[in-house]
């Protein structure tokens, strides 16, 4: 009798792609002036850390820069798109309603058959992606899976409204999960509370023909930064301990990429140096889903992140939503 050897995911390729279109403080400040909206790289700086954002173009969908994302992964992988066996694309701004930006990136991709969906959980959707594609690896239904975080929050960005948009950008990153005789993916945990759907939402959506309500984003900064603190620091401490593993033993932390200090208050509480966090915050702004995978990629890309170094990704976000993923890279 052979005893099959347990299965595991590993991240074998990252990529990621920001549209050319970059945006500083100072550009946002002096459009929002036109309408008569007062705002300053002070005021942004200081409160949030974000100095530039992307967007996009108007004739760029979603799909174009998962598209371009998953393209580097696949090649920093060595994967050849054919033998790509799931697709999960995390995103709250797709392409259209329906189908999903999975399906359509599949088209895009070359490829036909294997399972394509979205996932759409906010700012945590490249963790809740990531543990799903990590679910079906391990349970021996997918091989090799495209795993996606992209966006274009800047299509639902109240330019009136200067206390959120000035937060948004636009970006996609994108990794390969394969099948591995070692970890990899070492633990993962997610979480919901949808009492606080209100904090953070954009309450429109389509009915006979019309959008109604407000399809632009409305947030509660302040309630949102104070429920994040919380949970970051709980569901850090949560996966370590399911992973077997303590603070000590973490060489970068990744958080969702919304506010510098949120960030720096997670990595205090964790007593990690503040070298160990990874910041693209001032250069991407809040990406959303995208945000972790962008984030994984550029310092993948510059060598700050190796092979076996331990990466705590952790998302927080509408719905409420929140996650973490321990992995040795
Ligand atoms: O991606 C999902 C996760 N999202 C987050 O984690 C975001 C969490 N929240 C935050 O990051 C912060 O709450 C914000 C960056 C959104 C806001 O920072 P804050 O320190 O919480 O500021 P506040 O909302 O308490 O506003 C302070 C002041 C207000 O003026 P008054 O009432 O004190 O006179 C605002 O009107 O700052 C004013 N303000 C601005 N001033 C200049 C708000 N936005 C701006 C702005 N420029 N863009």
């Amino acid at each position: 009798m052979t005893t099959a050897l347990p299965r595991y995911s590993r991240i074998s390729g990252t990529g990621s792609y920001l549209p050319p279109d970059r945006v500083s403080n100072a550009d946002l400040a002096a459009r929002l002036a036109r309408d008569g909206i007062e705002t300053s790289d002070e005021w942004i700086v200081e409160r949030t850390g974000i100095r530039f954002r992307h967007f996009a173009a108007a004739d760029v969908a979603v799909s174009d820069l998962a598209l371009i994302a998953s393209r580097r992964a696949l090649e920093a992988a060595d994967c050849d798109p054919g033998a790509i066996d799931l697709i999960i694309v995390a995103t709250s701004t797709p392409d259209m309603v329906f189908p999903s930006v999975a399906c359509i990136l599949q088209a895009k991709l070359g490829i036909a058959g294997c399972a394509a969906f979205d996932v759409q959980a906010v700012c945590s959707g490249f963790v809740y992606a990531l543990t799903v594609a990590d679910s079906m690896i391990k349970t021996g239904s997918a091989s090799k899976a495209l795993v996606v975080g992209a966006e274009v929050f800047s299509r639902i960005l109240d330019f009136k409204d200067r206390t959120t948009c000035v937060l948004f950008g636009d970006g996609a990153g994108a990794v390969v999960l394969e099948a591995s005789e070692t970890p990899g993916i070492l633990a993962t945990e997610l979480h919901a509370d949808g009492r606080y759907v209100d904090i953070l939402c954009v309450p429109g959506h389509v009915s006979g023909g019309n959008v109604l309500g407000d399809p632009l984003l409305k947030m509660d900064g302040p309630a949102v930064f104070k429920l994040a603190v919380g949970v970051l620091e709980s569901v850090a401490r949560s996966v370590l301990e399911k992973a077997g593993r303590t603070g000590a033993d973490i060489d970068w932390l990744i958080p969702h990429q919304a506010n510098i200090r949120i960030m720096q208050s997670t990595a205090k509480k964790l007593k990690l140096a503040p070298s160990k966090l990874i910041a693209t915050v001032d250069r991407h702004g809040n990406t959303s889903a995208a945000s972790i995978p962008l984030a994984l990629d550029e310092s993948v890309r510059a060598g700050t992140i190796g092979r076996g170094d331990t990466v705590l990704l952790e998302g927080v976000g509408g719905g409420f939503t929140w996650g973490a993923a321990l992995i040795d890279f």
